[in-house]
């Protein structure tokens, strides 16, 4: 049997986030300028060589897979995929299992494929929302669909999906707002998290114009509301808080202001099939040229071997220098956060 993937670092990496898309039906203007420029289709994995990955990926100790983007909703046939995967949930054939399988959806498919979702064995989501008035929605994604959004969410609800809801924090947009967030979500039974703005990938702006610190707004939260630290931990970055007053979770992650990467047990891979080692870093892996070589299985195995001993033990990340370029020119949208 393949030996289970643990890096220079002795972190076991058991969290695979595969973005199957680089595009997205939404323009979010801190991740993506309006004109974005999307990756020919020739580059991108096919299904079945998305597919074949996943049981690599899971054959080598991964029990978590978590679905990205872009928006992972709009690539055709997507739910073929979830379903097949999902095949792996609790197999027990001596190749591995699947503890989860989970996606990051902006939610505007959910009417569509909610059912399908629970029905291939996805239990939870997290659905990215940054604001909930239309007008401030419209100017943020450049797109007029916060009212299918909502409704993704209720179809979500609905279907039994548990869900997260992920809000980037930004100043003057939806600072004020934050609050409400936070208590309408916890009123639908959704988790919540703030996200810091990231500098990834050129966009039209200026993010620093933008970046709100999370400590200034959590020191906010904290007048508001009786936050105590939640014992709820999913490896991840967040660190997460009860609300005493909403009953609900807010998680808080805070790439720039704090450090998690010592417990890091996550890689990711773009629609490409490039293996990045760390969301704040360069350092890759070419899994498609493995996948399309004479020998998959053993280019495969090379091909994650050489992972384990790249992946950086921290992050690069610092905010963009006011009018500066980004710290990394790869878009989110490329390894899906
Ligand atoms: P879990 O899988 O349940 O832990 O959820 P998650 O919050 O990690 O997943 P989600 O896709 O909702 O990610 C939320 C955001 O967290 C991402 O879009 C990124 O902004 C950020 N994030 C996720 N992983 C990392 C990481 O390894 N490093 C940094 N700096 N940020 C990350
Ligand atoms: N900084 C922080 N979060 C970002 N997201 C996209 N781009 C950025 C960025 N530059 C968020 C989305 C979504 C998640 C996948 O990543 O809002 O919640
Ligand atoms: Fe699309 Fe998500 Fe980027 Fe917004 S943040 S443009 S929803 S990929």
């Amino acid at each position: 049997t393949l030996s289970p993937l643990v890096d220079q670092f002795q972190r076991r990496i058991t969290y695979l986030r595969l973005s199957v898309t680089d595009r997205c039906d939404l323009r979010c203007a801190y991740c993506m300028p309006e004109r974005m420029t999307f990756l020919p289709r020739k580059d991108v994995l096919s299904l079945d060589e998305m597919h074949d990955l996943a049981l690599g990926f899971i054959a080598r100790g991964i029990t978590k897979i978590r679905l990205t983007g872009g928006e992972p909703l709009v690539r055709r046939d997507m739910i073929d995929l979830v379903y097949a995967i999902g095949r792996r949930i609790a197999a027990d054939d001596g190749h591995g299992h699947l503890e989860e399988l989970t996606l990051t959806t902006n939610g505007t498919q959910l009417p569509e494929f909610a059912d399908d979702l629970y029905r291939a064995g996805v239990r939870r989501i997290n659905v990215s929302l940054d604001t909930l008035d239309r007008d401030t929605f419209a100017r943020l994604t450049r797109r007029d669909s916060l009212p299918q959004v909502l409704e993704g969410l209720a179809a979500a609800k609905a279907a039994g999906l548990r869900v997260k809801l992920n809000t980037v924090a930004l100043k003057g947009v939806n600072e004020y707002e934050i609050a409400d967030i936070i208590a309408w979500a916890h009123g639908q039974g959704f988790d919540a998290t703030l996200i810091e703005v990231m500098p990834l990938g050129e966009v039209e702006e200026d993010r620093f114009d933008h970046y709100l610190p999370l400590v200034a707004v959590q020191d906010d939260l904290a007048r508001r509301w009786t936050l105590t630290p939640s014992g709820h931990r999913t490896g991840g970055p967040a660190r997460y808080w009860d609300v005493a007053e909403t009953g609900g979770r807010l998680g808080l992650i805070t790439p720039l202001t704090n450090n998690f990467c010592e417990g890091c047990n996550r890689i990711r891979v773009t629609a490409t099939g490039q293996l990045y080692a760390c969301l704040g870093g360069n350092e890759q892996v070419d899994l498609r040229a493995a996948l399309r070589s004479d020998d998959p299985g053993a280019a495969l195995t090379d091909a994650l071997d050489l992972a384990m001993k790249i992946k950086p033990a921290r992050h690069s990340f610092a905010i963009d220098a006011p009018g500066g370029a980004p710290a990394l020119t790869r878009h989110m949208s490329m390894t899906g956060g």
